[in-house]
């Protein structure tokens, strides 16, 4: 039979637990903290912690329900130990430590950006090697993955998450947060040729990102309509988000092209790429990066959407290959701010919303 694993996430602003069995999902419970950091146009790291602590029981006890499981049925438990906001990693490994203490199973720390990174195998039983490109909130990067622990970063963010610049320049148009899908929604009636935004580095060789500039070009050209007509139309903001979002997905595109070049030097069989992380819900940009595999030939894997952003299910999974490796965690596990999944490559500068940039 294969192993019964909870799994714990902590470490943005969302609250998890599940309960696989092998590939199964038996629970996935997720709890947003959206309306308590809503005043604050963004995460309060204090804030999260604090619930996290008092949610964390809640969503434990209702995943065991779910899946009509005790604890003393599951044989391991896995939780994030960072990277992430560190009160809130260290909510969930503390109630690890204690639910492992209590029941004498053992302990398995896990990279968040490893679990996002492995989900395609958890969704699709995607073979190792494939290229995986992780845009969130936090993050932004393209990972070879080899195993649960061996990544190799082509590329990232030098500046903001994607994530980050959608969410911002929802901020900046007086629409909803998150600001992904209210974005893209508003794009949909929207004019993408209309303003002239930049692509930026695209003029530069390699894989890295940047989006700090776009969110500029949005607020200059906001600021700009504002001037000259004393505020916006339904349209106007249509336009703006049709041409940041078209912005954004080109120079994704244009990476994911030379990442692919990069990796299939390296892996020329097989060859696989797997998108994961909230931005990944995007239509515009799924279907961009499909059209790039097509073209490359190039298989396409993109997780269902509740399993691309932050979830439990995928700490349980990359928790359940750690364990098969033999890489349990005891007592000393410890909660990590920073956790590069390429220690070889050099650290990427900036904070996103989970705090330092792994
Ligand atoms: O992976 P995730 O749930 O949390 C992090 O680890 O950051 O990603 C959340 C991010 C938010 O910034 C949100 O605006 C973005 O994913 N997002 C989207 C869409 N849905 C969520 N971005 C673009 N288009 C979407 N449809
Ligand atoms: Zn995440």
């Amino acid at each position: 039979m294969p192993r019964t694993i909870l799994g714990l996430e902590s470490s943005c602003d969302d609250t998890a637990a599940a309960i696989l069995r092998g590939r199964e999902v038996l629970s996935s419970v997720v709890a947003g903290q959206g309306g308590l950091h809503a005043a604050y146009g963004g995460v309060v790291p204090e804030i999260a912690a604090r619930a996290h602590a008092e949610t964390l029981d809640g969503v434990v006890a209702e995943a065991l329900r779910e899946a009509d499981l005790t604890l003393g049925e599951v044989d391991a438990i896995a939780v994030t130990a960072g990277p992430g906001l560190i009160g809130g990693v260290l909510a969930g490994v503390m109630m690890a430590k204690g639910l492992a203490a209590g029941s004498g199973k053992p302990l398995i720390g896990v990279n968040h950006l490893a679990g996002h990174a492995l989900t395609p195998r958890l969704t699709d039983d995607l073979a190792y090697p494939y290229l995986m490109l992780l845009v969130s909130g936090g993050h932004c990067q393209f990972l070879i993955v080899r195993g649960p622990e061996d990544f190799t970063r082509l590329g990232g963010t030098i500046d903001d998450a994607p994530g980050e610049a959608f969410d911002k320049t929802a901020r900046l148009l007086g629409l909803a947060q998150p600001g992904g899908p209210s974005v893209e929604t508003e794009a949909r009636h929207g004019d993408a040729s209309r303003f002239a935004f930049p692509r930026p580095l695209l003029d530069r060789p390699g894989c890295d990102l940047s989006f700090s500039g776009l969110k500029t070009a949005i607020l200059r050209q906001r600021d700009a309509l504002v001037a000259a007509q004393r505020g916006l139309t339904r349209q106007d903001r249509a336009d703006l988000c049709a041409g940041f979002q078209a912005a954004v997905r080109d120079v994704l595109s244009e990476k994911t092209r030379r990442a692919l070049a990069l990796y299939r030097a390296e892996h020329p069989a097989q060859p696989a790429l797997a998108v994961a992380g909230g931005v990944a819900a995007n239509g515009s940009l799924r279907a961009a990066l499909r059209d790039v595999c097509a073209d490359a030939g190039v298989v396409f894997t993109a997780p269902p959407l509740k399993l691309c952003t932050d979830n439990a299910a995928m700490i349980a999974y990359a928790g359940g290959e750690l364990m098969e490796a033999g890489r349990a965690s005891d007592m000393t596990l410890a909660a990590r701010p920073r956790w590069p999944l390429d220690t070889a490559a050099a650290p990427l500068v900036g904070h996103g919303k989970k705090g330092a940039k792994a």
